[in-house]
């Protein structure tokens, strides 16, 4: 979790991947992820409810599926409790998503919360949910719907 790289190596991750556009940046802690993205060319927004955060578009409140969408592309790193959300909330809207799971939100070892996220995500009709690694220490793996 300390490895600030982390935000950089997803920010190129994402960049390699998907278009230019507005992103949602869910659960996104002080908006480091923001400031990466935004360098690469996104115009993104960060969710989350910390008082202290980054000088970036930053809606300081908790993410739910009520949220107006206006965005192309949604994302999460260790989103913990909202990594659910953010792929219900990709599907509802029929935009991609791509997140780096962290904790589940139901005890389930990370193993089993990856593949319950990918099975997921498929459920709710993304055709298909690919996986890619980050090179950094820690829980590292990608999933990406499209
Ligand atoms: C493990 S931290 C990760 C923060 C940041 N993405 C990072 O990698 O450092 C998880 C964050 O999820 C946020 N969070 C969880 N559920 C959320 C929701 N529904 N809406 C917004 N933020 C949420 C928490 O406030 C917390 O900041």
């Amino acid at each position: 979790m300390a490895d600030l790289q982390r935000f950089s190596y997803f920010a190129r991750y994402i960049a390699e991947r998907f278009p230019k556009g507005r992103v949602y940046d869910v659960a996104g802690g002080k908006g480091m992820l923001n400031v990466e993205l935004s360098k690469l060319g996104f115009q993104v927004t960060t969710f989350d409810m910390r008082h202290k955060h980054l000088d970036v578009p930053y809606a300081q409140r908790v993410f739910t599926l009520a949220e107006p969408c206006e965005a192309e592309l949604v994302v999460g790193m260790h989103p913990d409790g909202a990594t659910r959300l953010i792929v219900e909330y990709a599907a509802q809207h029929r935009i991609p998503f791509a997140i780096v799971p962290c904790c589940s939100d139901n005890s389930m070892s990370y193993k089993q919360w990856m593949r319950h996220i990918q099975e997921l995500a498929v459920s709710l009709g993304f055709p298909s949910v690919a996986e890619g690694e980050l090179p950094m220490r820690g829980r590292a793996r990608v999933l990406q719907g499209q």
